[in-house]
């Protein structure tokens, strides 16, 4: 269940804040990340909300573009992006593409070339910032797959495709980034237009943004030294954090927005550079607490568990009629959620209890750990908040469960946004059962 209100609410408080804080000097684009979860009714609502969409691959880009998102409100994304996703954003006209490779470049100039056309690309740069929820922590190089490093590449085409002259100052000299851009400068079906870097989810100290900006920036220096170009725009990425459960503090955007606004004008002006036209793509902090899953209660047993105290207790097993299908964040993260008995009003006492789903995995937990009141029985609705981001789109028939509907509310209306999947729907994808 979506509320409407509550993700238009979000949307505005980020294009707002950002606008603020970044006034008068440049103006800021808000990509919603629609891998959060994206239908066409949210590209609608998010476009309405003067949002642009981000996405991640060719079927992200296809619903985009069916909820009516202007192309040239679309960024599309992806490590591994195929030819044909590639040419999918070039035939839409989309307004940027992320390229995450020098691979990528050369196939994304070859297929613009081809088109008779120059695709506008941002380079995804991996500024070595590590960002955890409650930290971050600078290192010298990514050891992941996404992006362009800044340090000097061990790869051996790459380092003598710039290899540094004696004297050179250029830090950057080697570093796959500084080949990657180097090359966008040169190609024909490239207009490289900025610079991007996602540091990381669930983030809720500005630190780490700011680092990465500086980065950028100092990156953006080089370019103009070296080649005098300034490039006009710099994506700040996502990342935003939002609360799961009461211990989660996460920064309103405007004080995040103020923090960066600050880094990256300062970067700017001990730079000598404009400031770029800026854009970040938030998809949790939008979405995500405006979603609540309903589960309806099954099965349930007592166990008992050791508590800190050395002494015994009892923990209660409630299972319900989904699970890590329908989230799988608690399996893939040990994400952390709270619920709440839905539907009815209880009184009396509240037992530790343990939210699990239908699936055939032990591991198959939604919350770990809720005091739900004892009075909790069959057929009861659990209500599990903050479910809105990384639910939805990440959920899957295991066990052949179908996946179930999303349903928006907005001033007492309900409608349904995607319907509940039916055994049809699957038995349809299989070849046997269909000749049958
Ligand atoms: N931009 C880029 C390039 C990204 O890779 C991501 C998320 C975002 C924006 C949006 O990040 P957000 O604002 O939603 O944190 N499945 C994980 C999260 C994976 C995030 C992947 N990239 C989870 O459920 O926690």
């Amino acid at each position: 269940m979506l509320s409407e209100a509550d993700f238009r609410a979000r949307a505005r408080s980020f294009r707002e804040a950002f606008a603020a804080a970044f006034a008068p000097e440049t103006e800021v684009d808000v990509f919603y990340a629609g891998k959060a979860f994206l239908s066409t009714h949210v590209a609608r609502w998010a476009t309405q909300e003067g949002l642009c969409v981000d996405t991640a691959s060719g079927g992200e880009l296809a619903l985009a573009l069916a909820g009516g998102v202007p192309p040239q409100h679309i960024g599309l994304h992806g490590n591994n992006k195929s030819d044909g996703e590639i040419q999918r954003a070039l035939d839409a006209g989309i307004g940027r593409i992320i390229a995450d490779s020098l691979d990528e470049l050369e196939r994304i100039s070859a297929l613009a070339v081809a088109a008779g056309t120059r695709a506008p690309v941002m380079l995804r740069l991996t500024p070595g910032v590590h960002a955890s929820t409650h930290e971050y922590i600078a290192t010298a190089h990514e050891d992941q797959k996404f992006g362009l490093s800044l340090t000097p590449a061990l790869d051996l085409e790459d380092a003598e495709a710039s290899a540094p002259e004696p004297g050179e100052t250029n830090p950057y000299l080697g570093s796959p980034a500084w080949t990657a851009a180097t090359r966008a400068l040169q190609l024909p079906g490239v207009e490289l237009r900025g610079l991007h870097a996602h540091i990381g989810s669930q983030i809720f100290e500005p630190t780490g943004f700011e680092l990465a900006a500086s980065k950028l920036i100092s990156f953006l220096a080089s370019l103009r030294t070296t080649y005098g170009v300034e490039l006009p725009e710099l994506d700040l990425g996502g990342g935003h954090g939002i609360a799961y459960t009461e211990a989660d503090a996460p920064r309103h955007p405007e004080a995040i927005a103020e923090a960066l606004a600050a880094t990256v004008k300062q970067a700017c002006a001990a730079e000598d550079l404009r400031v770029p036209r800026i854009s970040i793509e938030p998809g949790r902090a939008i979405v995500g607490p405006a979603g609540v899953t309903l589960y309806r209660v099954g099965v349930q047993k007592n166990v008992p568990v050791e508590a800190p105290d050395g002494s015994t207790t009892s923990r209660r097993y409630v299972a319900v009629d989904g699970g890590m299908s329908d989230n799988a964040r608690g399996v893939l993260y040990d994400a952390e959620y709270s619920a709440v008995l839905a539907g009815r009003r209880v009184t009396g006492e509240h037992a530790l209890s343990r939210i699990v789903g239908k699936h055939c995995e032990s591991g198959d937990i939604v919350v770990r750990n809720v005091y739900l009141p004892t009075a909790t029985a069959r057929d009861d609705l659990l209500a599990v908040p903050a479910t809105g981001a990384y639910c939805h789109s990440l959920s899957s028939n295991y066990n052949y469960l179908t996946r179930p509907a999303v349903v928006a509310v907005h001033n007492g209306e309900s409608q349904v946004l995607i319907r509940r999947e039916t055994e049809q729907d699957m038995l349809g994808r299989d070849t046997g059962f269909a000749a049958d």
